[in-house]
């Protein structure tokens, strides 16, 4: 097993958030920035993890879920403060490398993770410092280089004129040889304009023991990005949106325009297939192949085969499969399989239920808890009655039946194959295979009632 380890630093409050979420909580593209940093960690096979909670540390607790070690900085007394709360942790690991990464920049990447340490394998550094040389260095931590390694980081608050034009700054994640990363934390004293212990003086002070600090100049320049508030925050998930379209693009999906289309980093979408305005893709949604998804549709947790059409459509949980057209205006709840060749049309919603192929509920109709067969036809306004005020039951359709308009089907109930109900019929009972099921009231005309009414009224 591996003896290096992470410490992630997720303790901060984020005040300008004016929130109680702690910031490393927010969410970009529909995944806490913790939970992309955590995720990198583990796509560069580090799997020892420590989380260090601050702000509201409940509710990290509850979202790492015992998943990898929390410990909790009681103060918030700087950078270098929070990672001494891990020290037990380190110790476990002290042959290793340790890597810190702040929990509030998530678009840190394995790739960076991977090369930053074998450079500093490489170079036998005791800490490493990943860097980026970015546009506008205010605010960040500036790297002093020297002509073997680096000697200091300075601090914004605490940098001279000549420091503040340095444009290569810390990006908040670094590689430590561990052993020396615990000496050196012993030594941190909060001797700065802010009262804190910096994690940063860790630099100048291995210096002072005669060990190497150096900095890795990581390629991606989006490593050092963080949200500070909502403004950030919508910045960073417009950096991942076209981030992930372009990829997708890349991949053979069309996009005409990207106006409110957002999709999550795990979707998985086929080539030719083209994604309309306003559609959110969520979590592990699988599109296939020339498929049209929008304008305007929701789709979270479903796989979608290929050559199938949603307009308007809002999915969770659900299959669709090839050849399918749906919506506008169509809900697909949870536990629904939509088999190939149907036709679902506007104002129908669908829930744990399965639709055999070719089957078309074309208008105004509500199917849960049902199980029906291939070739049906529902006519408009068909209700499957699944919920008696207390519990819940199924309704059977064999194949090639016909749903007449209106039709409610009190389940449980079975209307067998190729059967029949008539417009406006509710079934209370099983309808074998090939009958009619008809149930109505006497049909009668009244001649003249409403002359008769109208005469009535002016006598009175
Ligand atoms: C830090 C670096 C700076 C670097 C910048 C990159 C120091 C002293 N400075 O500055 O060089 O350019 O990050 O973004 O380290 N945190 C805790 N407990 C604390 C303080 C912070 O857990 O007591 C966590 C925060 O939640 C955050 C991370 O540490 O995830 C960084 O803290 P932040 O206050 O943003 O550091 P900066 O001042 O931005
Ligand atoms: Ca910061």
């Amino acid at each position: 097993m591996s003896q290096n380890c992470a410490v992630i630093l997720a303790g901060g409050q984020g005040k300008r958030m004016k929130s109680d979420m702690p910031k490393p909580m927010f969410k970009v593209l529909g995944e806490p920035m913790l939970e992309w940093v955590i995720k990198a960690c583990e796509e560069a096979k580090i799997n020892n993890i420590c989380i260090v909670k601050g702000f509201n540390s409940n509710i990290i607790e509850e979202y790492i879920n015992s998943r990898y070690k929390t410990v909790l900085q009681e103060q918030r007394l700087g950078t270098g403060h929070a990672v001494m709360q891990s020290n037990d942790f380190l110790k476990e690991y002290i042959e290793g490398n340790t890597l810190v990464l702040c929990g509030d920049a998530p678009f840190i990447d394995n790739e960076t993770i991977e090369n930053s340490l074998d450079y500093h394998q490489s170079k036998d550094n005791s800490v490493t410092v990943i860097t980026s040389v970015v546009g506008n260095p205010f605010g960040y931590g500036r790297i002093i280089r020297s002509n073997n390694g680096i000697t200091a980081i300075v601090e914004q608050k605490d940098a001279n004129e000549e420091e503040q034009k340095i444009c290569e700054i810390n990006s908040g994640a670094y590689w430590f040889k561990t052993k020396d990363l615990l000496k050196s934390l012993e030594e941190l004293k909060p001797n700065n304009s802010q009262g804190e212990y910096y994690l940063t003086d860790t630099v100048s002070i291995v210096i002072g023991m005669g060990l190497k600090a150096d900095a890795f100049a990581s390629q991606n320049s989006n490593v050092v990005l963080g949200a500070n508030d909502r403004k950030g925050l919508n910045m960073l998930n417009q950096v991942a949106r076209m981030d992930v379209i372009n990829k997708h693009m890349e991949n053979g999906v069309n996009f005409v325009c990207t106006d409110g289309i957002i999709i999550e980093r795990d979707v998985v979408i086929g080539a030719n297939t083209e994604i309309l305005p306003g559609t959110i893709l969520k979590g592990n949604t699988v599109i296939g192949e020339n498929c049209v998804i929008g304008p305007n549709c929701l789709i979270e947790n479903t796989k979608v085969g290929d050559n199938t059409k949603l307009n308007y459509v809002q999915a969770y949980e659900s299959v669709i499969e090839d050849n399918v057209k749906i919506g506008p205006f169509v809900h697909i709840r949870p536990d629904s399989h939509i088999k190939s060749g149907c036709k679902i049309g506007d104002f129908v919603e669908v829930k744990n239920s399965v639709i055999g192929n070719n089957t078309a509920v074309a208008h105004l109709t509500y199917v849960g808890d049902s199980d029906v067969g291939s070739n049906v036809n529902f006519g408009c306004g068909c209700v499957t009655v699944n919920y008696d005020g207390s519990k819940k039951a199924r309704t059977t359709i064999g194949d090639n039946a016909f749903i007449g308009c209106n039709t409610n089907l009190i389940a449980p109930v079975t209307v067998g194959n190729g059967a029949y109900t008539a417009a406006g019929t509710t079934v209370t009972k099983n309808v074998p295979d090939n009958a009619l099921a008809i149930e109505r009231g006497e049909f009668k005309i009244k001649e003249d009632f409403a002359l008769r009414k109208l005469k009535k009224r002016h006598k009175d």
